[in-house]
């Protein structure tokens, strides 16, 4: 080996010791005649020292070196006279005899600094410099260490890790699919699967009970700090459960990680209805840190000649607490920031409740104390508090007060990285009508489309309405949220043809359709499958949030851009006409 140690490990105990260290060249600091090199590798930083009146040649050699040069030393370990206790090697240095220079660096483009100089770009650029900073390593460290604790916790429970294809059949459901054509299929096209759903299911069909993959899964849809082209699941799945079950397994899976990772003691995980989800957060993924729950105030405000809201389908409001000390400028500001574009608010109504107990409105024109009154009764709300009212048509009005919500929230500090607040959502709606979402291929819009998947089972209770009001039937699935990101989700499956059939129909699908898209599946549902369901992670979004980013870039280590791209490797790029060729993709076009 080209080391006896790691630059993180060496430590007094160490004194006198010949060692041999390699690594790259932090900085170096040309000190009259002695010159200081740190010394880095994944471990930590080691001060390297070169004295001219010990070895004039070497120190002459180590001024030389540059930033992320690649060296070889070996000396003694030495106690140095001013010590840094900031680094954990800090109160010892190497007195170094021989110095190889194993390979010389340009300047990099960006300073390798836990504060670095370089841009979003330019790091991911040059990605394989930003994966020498300790913030990323550190990210990708944390990354491992949950990908071990995830199949510790699963072997445990004899879940079984199978691997999944990767070149799979495309369908036109859920999102859109990264197609592969097939060279020696002429004319026809693999997909990339968006998750191994299918294939799951199909392993519990043949009899292997507990499955699990940390697996990539591959989406075509536009992209978020949470959402990659490439991202990977946990996914599992299990046989002869229901729904309590999959909540208990994976609870604890989620327990279990907070625990040996984080330290962090989690309570039980709360359940929580899309339905009251949608009614108190305006929101399927709430951000329960904190409360500020949403108040319908439709009959509250309704008969005083304030057009607004009595025109409004939706009058709703939350209690901002501790905020009635908003300046009128800032709340001017805030009424802004729910015009623009991406909230869609037409406007923000506000009542201060002063520490004096009055209570002072925006709107003092058409509510009378009295009124004011209710609208506190309404909001709880004590003095010092702010109450913020948006009204309009339901849906757009909902959400812009979830963005407000969260918005405030993390205005009045509410949102601490540190805190962690999880809870399941479930009964959710089966199917939801899609009006021409652009996640979707054009040729779906104007017709059902499932809201998890179409394999999901819908709540026994309600499968009666599937033939007569679809749109109310409650699906058997479930989401873990925690501090608003929705980092998984599942349901119990449909294990019957015919319901799976009906569901095919449902959303569009003629048989002969359903038959050549899923017909393997239905086929497989004929040979004894049992009952089963299961749920996938997000495994990027969960070590993001393990590491207090919003980001799941920072947690993969090469990820993509907004647009899609590898800007390091410049991908995606174009093909030759020769491999064009023989992939028959331009004759495709021509027949068509
Ligand atoms: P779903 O589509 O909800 O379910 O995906 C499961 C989880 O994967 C994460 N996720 C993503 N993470 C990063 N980038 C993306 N583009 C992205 N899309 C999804 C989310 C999400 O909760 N087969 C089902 C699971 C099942 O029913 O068992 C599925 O894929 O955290």
């Amino acid at each position: 080996m080209l080391r006896t140690h790691t630059c993180g490990e060496l430590r007094l105990t160490d004194i006198n010791k010949q060692v041999t260290l390699s690594g790259w060249v932090q900085k170096s600091r040309n000190l009259g005649g002695m010159t200081f090199i740190d010394l880095r590798d994944r471990y930590g930083i080691t001060q390297l020292a070169f004295n001219e009146d010990v070895n004039k040649e070497l120190n002459a050699k180590a001024r030389n070196v540059s930033r992320e040069y690649v060296i070889q030393v070996t000396g003694t370990v030495i106690e140095r006279e001013s010590k840094n206790k900031n680094n954990p090697t800090g109160e010892i240095e190497i007195q170094v005899t021989h110095f190889t220079i194993l390979n010389e660096a340009q300047t990099p483009p960006f300073t390798i600094e836990d504060n670095t100089d370089g841009g979003d770009e330019l790091r991911m650029k040059y990605r394989y410099l930003d994966l020498r900073r300790n913030e990323v390593r550190k990210n990708l460290e944390l990354r491992h260490r949950m990908a071990i604790e995830i199949r510790n916790y699963l072997d445990k429970l004899n879940f079984l890790e199978v691997e999944t294809p990767v070149l799979i059949k495309s369908t036109p459901e859920g999102a859109r699919d990264f197609v592969v054509p097939s060279r020696m299929n002429a004319g026809q096209f693999y997909a990339l699967p968006q998750s191994p759903q299918t294939f799951k299911q199909l392993l519990m069909v043949g009899g292997f009970d507990r499955y699990y993959q940390i697996v990539k899964c591959f989406r075509d849809e536009d992209l978020r700090a949470d959402r990659q082209p490439e991202f990977t699941q946990i996914d599992c799945e299990m046989s002869f459960v229901e729904q309590k079950d999959i909540l208990e397994t994976f609870e604890g899976l989620v327990r279990h990680l907070f625990k040996t990772v984080k330290n962090i003691d989690m309570p039980h995980v709360p359940h929580m209805t899309y339905s009251d989800a949608m009614t108190y957060y305006g929101n399927d993924k709430p951000d329960t840190r904190f409360e500020m729950k949403f108040v319908k105030m439709n009959d509250v405000v309704a008969g005083k000649n304030f057009k607004v809201f009595d025109d409004a389908e939706l009058v709703v409001a939350i209690c901002a607490k501790g905020a009635a000390e908003y300046t009128r400028k800032q709340l001017d500001e805030l009424t802004e920031w729910v015009k623009r574009p991406q909230i869609g608010a037409t406007g923000l109504v506000y009542a201060r409740h002063n520490p004096d107990g009055t209570i002072k409105s925006s709107v003092d024109k058409f509510y009378d104390e009295e009124s004011l009154k209710a609208w506190s009764v309404a909001c709880n709300s004590e003095p010092g508090d702010l109450i913020l009212i948006l009204a309009g048509a339901e849906e757009k009005t909902r959400k812009a007060m979830s963005e407000l919500r969260l918005e405030m929230g993390s205005r009045l500090g509410l949102r601490d990285k540190t805190k962690f607040s999880a809870l399941w959502v479930i009964d959710f709606p089966l199917l939801e009508w899609n009006d021409g979402d652009p996640n979707l291929l054009a040729s779906l819009a104007g017709r059902w489309h499932a809201k998890h998947h179409p394999f999901t089972s819908p709540n026994p209770e309600d499968i009666a309405l599937l033939q007569t009001n679809p749109g109310v039937v409650r699906a058997n699935a479930y989401d873990l949220v925690i501090n608003g990101v929705e980092v998984g989700g599942g349901s119990i499956r449909i294990h019957n043809r015919d319901l799976q059939a009906q569901m095919f129909e449902l959303l569009g699908f003629t048989k002969e359709e359903a038959q050549k898209q899923f017909g393997f599946l239905m086929n497989a549902f004929e040979y004894g499958a049992p009952p089963h369901g299961g749920l996938a992670f997000g495994f990027d979004r969960l070590c993001s949030l393990f590491g207090g980013s919003d980001s799941i870039r920072d947690f993969i280590a090469f990820p993509k851009n907004n647009s899609g791209r590898d800007v390091m490797i410049d991908s995606p790029s174009e093909i030759s006409d020769e491999q064009l060729k023989e992939l028959n993709i331009l004759s495709v076009i021509e027949a068509k």
